[in-house]
C-alpha cells in the first residue's frame, strides 16, 4: 500500500518557513511551542493570517481551517461581530477591563443560567480547566470529601487529578470493567493518583457498581457527557450515571467545555440528551475566542464560594484576576447572539454533515475501514471497524493510516492537528466542503496506489 506516497515529505517541502521558525522558536519555548497540544512532529505549521475559515502560513500557505483553535472559533476567525463587539466595548466602557465587578457579568450570568436552566448561579473563570477545578472544588466543600472520580480518557484541563488515565497505555490501564488509576502526566503525586477513581464511560454496570463501591468516600463524579468531542454516550448510560449519582447524594459535573454550543442544537450535551447535571462548566465559546470560562450550577453547591452567605472557614475559595473580563464577556455575547439565531444550528449542521457524509463515501469506495464519527459541529476521522464506545475503542484505531492521511492533507491546504477533531464554523462554505473532500479523495487514492 501507498508506496511511493511519502506525504510526510510533501508536508516538509511545503512548509520550510514554518520549519525555520521552529528552529527559532525553540530556542526559547520548549519543543517551540506554548503548550504541548500545539506540537505536533516535526513540527506544527506557525501562522500569521486568518479570516473567516481559513488560515495562511509563513509560506504564504492558505488552509481551510478546521482548527479553529481547538474549538472556540465556531464562527470561524475575526467574525465581525465580534470584533465590533470587542470595539464597542472599549469605547463605551473606557477602558477593556474594571477589575471591579460590572454589569456584564451578573448579565450573562443570567443569559447562561437561561441556556441551562438548571443553573442556579454562576462564576467565571479565564480557562476551561479553571472551571473544572473550581468547580471539583466547591463539590469537595459541598460534601466534605476529598476523593473524586471521573472517566478514563477524558480530557478536563492539564492539571494532576484530571489528567490521570487520560489516554493510559494499555499495558497499565487495567481490566475495562475496573480501571486503573494511571497518573496522565510525569511528575504526578501518588496522592493524586489515590484521589483518583476511574470510571469505564459507557458501561452501565461497571460505573454503577463503582459508584456504589466508593459512594462513602467521593466528592463529585466528573465527566464529559461526550467524550473528548466525537465519542458520543448512550443516552441510557448518560441517564444510570444521572439516577445514580443523585440518589448517592454525589454531585455530577458535566464537563461541557467543549460540548457547550457545539451540539446539534443550541445549548450542550444536557440540552440535547436532556439529562441534567448538578453543575456544568463550559469555556472556549462562551469567550468567543478569548481565554474564558465558567462553572454554574444548584445553588445550595455554588453558595460553597458565598462571601456573603459563608463565614470564612466554611466557604470555598474562588478567585482570579480576570474573571469577567468585560471584552472576553462582550465577544462571547456577540457569539451567542449568532449562534441563537434561528438558521445557524441549521447551517452548522448542514455543513458538519456534508463533511462527515462525505468522508465516509470517500472512505466506502476507496475500501478504508474508516469513518468519520461525531456529534453537531465536531468530528473526528478513525480508522477503525465496529462501534467507538470509549477511549479503548479510539485507541485501537489505525494511527499509521490517520497519519498519512492528516500530512497529505495538510500539505494539501486543510489546517487542522493531526490525529485530533475538525471543528466546524458558520464561515465554512459549500466550497470549502467541496475543496475539502476533493483533497481528501486524492491523498485517499494515493494511500492505495
Ligand atoms: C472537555 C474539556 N474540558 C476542559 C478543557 C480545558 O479547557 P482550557 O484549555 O480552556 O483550559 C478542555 C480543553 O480542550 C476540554 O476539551
Amino acid at each position: 500500500m501507498s508506496s511511493g506516497f511519502d506525504p510526510m515529505a510533501e508536508y516538509k517541502t511545503k512548509t520550510r518557513k514554518s520549519a525555520q521558525w521552529f528552529e527559532t522558536a525553540c530556542k526559547h519555548l520548549p519543543g517551540g511551542v506554548t503548550g504541548n497540544v500545539k506540537f505536533y512532529p516535526p513540527y506544527p505549521v506557525y501562522l500569521n493570517k486568518a479570516k473567516g475559515s481559513h488560515v495562511w502560513d509563513l509560506d504564504g500557505n492558505e488552509y481551510i481551517d478546521y482548527m479553529l483553535c481547538f474549538g472556540p472559533l465556531i464562527l470561524g476567525h475575526g467574525h465581525p461581530r465580534v470584533i465590533e463587539a470587542i470595539r464597542k466595548q472599549v469605547e463605551r466602557d473606557g477602558t477593556h477591563i474594571f477589575g471591579a465587578p460590572h454589569e456584564l457579568e451578573a448579565k450573562m450570568a443570567e443569559r447562561l443560567k437561561g441556556i441551562f436552566p438548571f443553573a442556579e448561579a454562576v462564576r467565571f473563570t479565564n480557562s476551561g480547566l479553571e472551571a473544572t477545578m473550581h468547580s471539583l472544588r466547591v463539590a469537595r466543600g459541598f460534601r466534605k470529601k476529598s476523593r473524586i472520580a471521573k472517566f478514563e480518557g477524558a480530557y478536563h484541563g492539564c492539571y494532576d487529578e484530571v489528567l490521570c488515565s487520560l489516554a493510559p497505555p494499555e499495558d497499565a490501564a487495567g481490566p475495562r470493567a475496573t480501571p486503573k488509576t494511571v497518573p496522565g502526566s510525569y511528575g504526578t503525586s501518588e496522592r493524586t493518583v489515590e484521589n483518583v477513581q476511574i470510571l469505564p464511560y459507557n458501561d452501565i454496570e461497571n460505573s454503577v457498581r463503582l459508584l456504589r463501591t466508593h459512594k462513602d468516600d467521593l466528592a463529585a463524579v466528573i465527566m464529559e457527557p461526550v467524550q473528548r468531542g466525537f465519542v458520543v454516550p448512550d443516552i441510557e448510560f448518560l441517564r444510570v450515571v444521572r439516577e445514580t449519582t443523585r440518589e448517592l447524594g454525589i454531585p455530577l459535573i458535566f464537563d461541557e467545555v467543549m460540548s457547550g454550543f457545539r451540539m446539534e442544537v443550541f445549548g450542550g450535551a444536557c440540552t440535547q440528551y436532556k439529562v441534567e447535571p448538578d453543575l456544568i462548566c463550559l469555556g472556549k465559546i462562551i469567550g468567543g475566542g478569548f481565554p474564558s470560562g465558567a462553572f454554574l450550577g444548584r445553588q445550595e453547591i455554588m453558595d460553597m464560594v458565598n462571601p456573603v452567605t459563608r463565614a470564612k472557614d466554611q466557604r470555598v475559595f474562588h478567585g482570579g484576576t480576570f474573571n469577567g473580563h468585560p471584552t472576553v464577556l462582550s465577544a462571547g455575547w456577540a457569539t451567542l447572539d449568532v449562534l441563537q439565531e434561528p438558521e445557524t444550528y441549521p447551517y452548522l449542521n448542514r455543513v458538519s454533515d456534508k463533511l462527515r457524509d462525505g468522508f465516509d463515501d470517500l472512505f466506502g469506495r476507496l475500501g478504508f475501514d474508516a469513518r468519520a464519527i461525531g456529534p453537531g459541529s465536531t468530528f473526528n476521522i478513525v480508522f477503525a471497524k465496529g462501534k467507538i464506545a470509549d477511549y479503548r475503542d479510539a485507541a485501537k484505531a489505525d494511527a499509521r493510516l490517520r497519519q498519512k492521511l492528516d500530512y497529505g492533507m495538510l500539505a494539501r491546504g486543510l489546517h487542522f492537528h493531526p490525529d485530533k477533531p475538525f471543528y466546524t464554523c458558520t464561515e465554512h462554505t459549500d466550497k470549502d466542503v467541496a475543496r475539502t473532500l476533493t483533497i481528501a479523495e486524492e491523498v485517499l487514492k494515493k494511500m492505495k496506489d
